[in-house]
């Protein structure tokens, strides 16, 4: 790329040299307010003040203008300079020298600023295009699109007409040179030595901005359902590199900073970051059709350290997903991390805002998951866990990952959670439950659940043997269909295998796995990949038998959680206790006619200590109802 005249390097060092609010506060009054200043806005005539300075963060805010920026562009704002003299004032005053300036700086300098100058008179033809009469069928495409001419100019869309010089024309009417228009990728030259032609014809463009603001490239959609590709954009060039440039980030970043928002919304296209911006969540990002690159989680990080990924909750989602995850890992710090959204049935953020919503969308980005509980999950469905080498390979993959965070602290931290989790759910294993969807604690935004009880690990175990036992689920089907699963996931799949059951099809893993998915109940997938898998049993076999009493017993708990519904109801305390006294009887009669049987019954111990369980947990349920 060609050489600004300031490195990156040296405005940084330059704005940590000086503090924003000196310099501001030479303009206008500032108070302290907690971390940040507080003042009247130089920018409007405004009566109580809404302009503020954060020197930690090197930037002022103005909600009276919508102003932002940082130390340089408060000086070339207020005291109209231009860029480069207001960072040789401020040189000056910080006592830096000025970078040396070749004359092939210059030169540089000099081309990079007619490549811009080439895409900014290109956007605006484009936009022009839009509102002419060419652009009526890119008009009527935005309108389906639920796109009203009050939108278009904040994204600056735009036009290109289809035809090969239409662009080429315009911009040498301008003066523009033809090694300038090739150079910034606009129009393209063939090999065979014919004339250049215009690189976008008959597309919707979105023009893509640099980090201050300028355009540097385009993406434009074919408007014609099929057409291949569905977004061309611009070739790398001079100006533009697409792995380190984030399509409206620099507006992202004033809008997370006037939210104040720890964090961008990640997704994945340009018509995604316009919808978000629509619905108010106008902090939203996308990389440029390719996977997130570690420049790219930089900039993210800068405007804050919790940033929201959203991603399609399909296969392919989760791919790029775990891709995120692998590239942040090295980088992550106390404070810094990602967190993930999934969103349902393959829809993107678009489609879910279109079709159920800001409401839907708000609810999926609180439910974001931490990047922890990916990678924990994605370990934990890797394999299954039902023999000790692969629950050492389990333990042995997390420390591996944990081991390619960089920071000690955070390090630690990682350590401590996966290892937590991993204990808390070999618990679970052993006592015969299955684990939960989500064991452990997981640190979200929202709360998260708390370990299932034992009976509901004991449910899912029930079904998922009988899931991998087709003969043994044909004699316990009708009592299957009376139970009650607490867990919305264990419902799932329940109702899932009897989905299966009446279209006629075969009842196994795969055949769920593929209508649980087409259902976007993930969840229930994941569930059902934590269960080790069981070997068909016949239903009159010991072990067949005994997998039988137990759904029996289960559905007994449930009967016996009916009880408590109705007696929770009643507000009489002594004919609770009465109640609860019966019931208890009840169960000590059935745990010792297991007890009186045959002990050579592997399964017995387990049915009593089941039944024990579920006393227990009964016992719980009434006392906390008997109030305290
Ligand atoms: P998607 O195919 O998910 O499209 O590509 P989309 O964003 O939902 O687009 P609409 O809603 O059909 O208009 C996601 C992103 O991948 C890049 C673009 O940046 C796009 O926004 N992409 C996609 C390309 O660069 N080229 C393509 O041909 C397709
Ligand atoms: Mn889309």
């Amino acid at each position: 790329m060609a050489a600004p005249r300031f490195s990156e390097s040296y405005i940084n060092e330059l704005k940590s040299r000086i503090r924003i609010s000196d310099v501001v506060g030479r303009k206008v009054k500032l108070t302290k307010k907690g971390k940040e200043w507080v003042g009247l806005s130089p920018f409007t005539a405004e009566k109580t003040p809404s302009f503020y300075v954060n020197d930690q963060k090197q930037f002022f805010k103005c909600f009276s203008s919508g102003k932002f920026g940082d130390v340089i562009s408060f000086l070339q704002e207020t005291e109209r300079l231009g860029f480069s003299e207001a960072i040789e004032r401020l040189a000056g005053e910080a006592g830096m020298d000025l970078p040396q300036d070749t004359a092939q700086d210059r030169a540089e300098r000099s081309r990079r600023g007619r490549l811009l100058d080439v895409c900014e008179a290109a956007c605006a033809y484009f936009e022009d295009r839009l509102r002419g009469p060419e652009g009526s069928a890119a008009r009527a495409y935005l309108d389906g699109r639920g796109l009203k001419p009050e939108s278009w100019g904040k994204y600056r869309l735009g036009f290109a007409p289809d035809g090969w010089r239409h662009l080429q024309e315009f911009l040498k009417g301008k003066g523009a040179r033809e090694e300038d228009m090739l150079a910034a990728g606009l129009i393209i030259r063939p090999d065979n030595g014919k004339e250049p032609y215009d690189r976008f014809r008959g597309r919707l463009m979105f023009p893509i901005e640099d980090t201050t603001g300028k355009v540097i490239a385009f993406g434009g959609r074919a408007l014609e359902k099929d057409a291949k590709p569905k977004y061309l954009n611009s070739p790398e060039t001079e100006l533009f590199h697409k792995g380190h440039q984030l399509y409206r980030y620099k507006r992202a970043r004033e809008a997370a900073a006037m939210a104040n928002r720890e964090g961008l919304i990640v997704c994945e296209g340009y018509m995604d970051v316009i919808a978000l911006c629509e619905a108010g969540f106008e902090y939203a990002v996308a990389p440029l059709g390719t996977a997130l690159t570690e420049d790219q989680l930089g900039l993210i990080w800068k405007v804050g350290g919790e940033p929201i990924l959203c991603f399609d909750g399909d296969e392919a989602g989760v791919r790029a997903a775990h891709k995120a995850v692998d590239r942040a890992m090295p980088h992550l710090e106390p404070g810094r991390s990602l967190f993930f959204a999934m969103l349902p049935d393959g829809l993107d953020p678009d489609d879910l805002i279109r079709e159920r919503g800001k409401g839907a969308m708000k609810e999926v980005l609180e439910k974001a998951s931490p990047l922890v509980e990916l990678l924990w999950q994605r370990e934990l469905i890797a394999h299954p866990l039902d023999t000790p080498e692969r629950q050492a390979g389990f333990e042995q993959r997390l420390d591996q990952a944990t081991g390619q965070i960089v920071h000690d602290g955070v390090k630690k931290a990682y350590g401590r959670e996966l290892h937590q989790r991993l204990r808390n759910h070999m618990f679970q294993l052993r006592r015969g439950g299955g684990a939960g969807g989500r064991p452990g604690a997981a640190p979200g935004r929202a709360a998260t659940q708390p370990l299932q009880p034992n009976v509901n690990a004991r449910g899912l175990r029930i079904l998922t043997r009988m899931i991998d036992s087709p003969a043994l689920l044909e004699s316990g089907l009708e009592r299957l269909a009376i139970a009650r699963f607490p867990d919305p996931a264990v419902s799932s799949l329940k109702d899932a295998v009897f989905d299966l059951i009446e279209s006629g099809e075969e009842v196994d893993r795969t055949g769920l796995t593929s209508h649980l998915r087409h259902l976007g109940k993930d969840d229930a997938i994941q569930l059902l990949r934590t269960q080790p898998t069981g070997s068909p049993l016949d239903p009159a076999s010991p072990e067949g038998q005994d997998w039988l009493s137990a759904l029996e017993r289960f559905c007994a708990v449930d009967e016996l959680s009916q009880d408590e519904e109705r007696l929770g109801r009643n507000a009489a305390g002594v004919s609770i206790e009465n109640s609860r006294v019966s019931l208890k009887a009840r169960l000590k009669t059935e745990i010792r006619d297991l007890t009186r049987g045959d002990d050579q019954d592997i399964g017995s111990e387990s049915h009593r200590s089941g039944l024990r369980d579920a006393l227990n947990a009964f016992d719980e349920i009434v006392k906390r109802k008997m109030g305290r």
